[in-house]
């Protein structure tokens, strides 16, 4: 792999780029146990990074990404900088991806980002072809924003809306919301959002990646609460994403971790399915019920990343919720 290659380069020799894409910047065990992204690496994912940074070249793209990640990880110290999360775009690597991208197709569709870090997801989304002006990032931390204007250099040019806040906390998302209006929300507003409100019952697509598992078991349940007010009733909408699960739902050690006494709770793809189908939506499941409210499906499986599934220690979970 040459270094020096160009983003046309790399579309032109596609096969080289998932090389490039396995831990091109050396960083210790936690890099090492990272090499393969949820699921496998897409091609395109180096050619969009080069082209979205306006990095010449690889080296000049390692060179940015290192001095970010640096200070990120002085901001705070999260695990998943050194893991060089916002090198990889997540979203793009999920089975569902080319559904996202159909919905996205949709006049006034909008797209939200859960623990949206930097951006990259999102951003990524936009090359794929949404409209950025309807996809919204939200974070607990601004800091990140302002990392991931410096990565992409975008900062006076960037039309994603991100909004700051604490996702438990009722100011940027009520715990619930009466169902009623239809009408679709128009750009302006978007632009001048300040909190989610205006967005409940109205997100066509959602994502949440390496989000659900930083918490218990019981604030899991309630960030799925409210995350199921965001989405729009409308057949065909989505949630997705991926993140820590187990062989059984418990407290499981925790994968990849550098304290071999760290623990983490996780579900087992049945108990997050059932969670989903019985308790956040729960009319899904009983066909009697006809009182309007969301019917979902969902979906979740454990994904093997760096070696067979261990029953003792958590594991990739990707998952998709889809309303019916
Ligand atoms: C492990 S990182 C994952 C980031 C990104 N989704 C990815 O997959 O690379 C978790 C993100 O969630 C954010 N976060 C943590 N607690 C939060 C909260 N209570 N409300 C909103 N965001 C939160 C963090 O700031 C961080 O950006």
């Amino acid at each position: 792999m040459n270094a020096n290659m160009t983003a046309a380069e790399l579309t032109e020799h596609p096969a080289q780029i998932p090389q490039a894409l396995d831990n091109p910047f050396p960083y210790g065990p936690e890099v090492e146990a990272s090499k393969s992204a949820p699921y496998s690496s897409k091609k395109s994912a180096l050619a969009f990074f080069l082209q979205a940074t306006g990095a010449n070249d690889v080296k000049e793209l390692e060179a940015k990404s290192r001095s970010l990640q640096e200070e990120a990880y002085k901001l705070w110290p999260y695990p998943c900088i050194r893991r060089w999360s916002f090198l990889s775009t997540k979203n793009a690597e999920h089975p569902i991806y080319e559904r996202i991208l159909k919905l996205g197709t949709e006049s006034n569709a909008i797209f939200l980002e859960l623990g949206c870090f930097f951006g990259t997801d999102s951003r990524r989304l936009t090359y794929d072809g949404w409209d950025p002006s309807r996809i919204v990032g939200t974070d607990l931390r601004p800091e990140w924003f302002e990392k991931g204007y410096e990565l992409f250099s975008d900062k006076s040019t960037c039309e994603i809306k991100f909004i700051p806040g604490d996702i438990f906390d009722s100011a940027l998302l009520p715990t619930s919301f009466e169902s009623g209006s239809s009408a679709t929300i128009d750009v302006e507003t978007l632009k001048s959002l300040n909190s989610l409100a205006p967005l409940q019952g109205h997100v066509r697509a959602m994502s949440a990646f390496s989000f659900f598992h930083l918490f218990e078991e019981q604030g899991q349940f309630e960030l799925a609460k409210r995350v199921a007010t965001l989405i729009s009733p409308k057949k065909g909408s989505i949630i997705f994403g991926a993140h820590q699960g187990g062989i059984k739902k418990g407290s499981l050690s925790r994968a990849n971790s550098h304290d071999p006494n760290a623990t983490r709770f996780v579900h087992s793809p049945e108990s997050w399915v059932d969670m989903w189908e019985t308790e956040i939506f729960p009319s899904s499941r009983d066909s009697s019920v006809s009182d309007g409210s969301i019917r979902v499906k969902a979906t979740a499986k454990l994904v093997e990343r760096s070696g067979p599934i261990q029953p003792n220690s958590t594991s990739t979970m990707g998952w998709i919720i889809e309303v019916l």
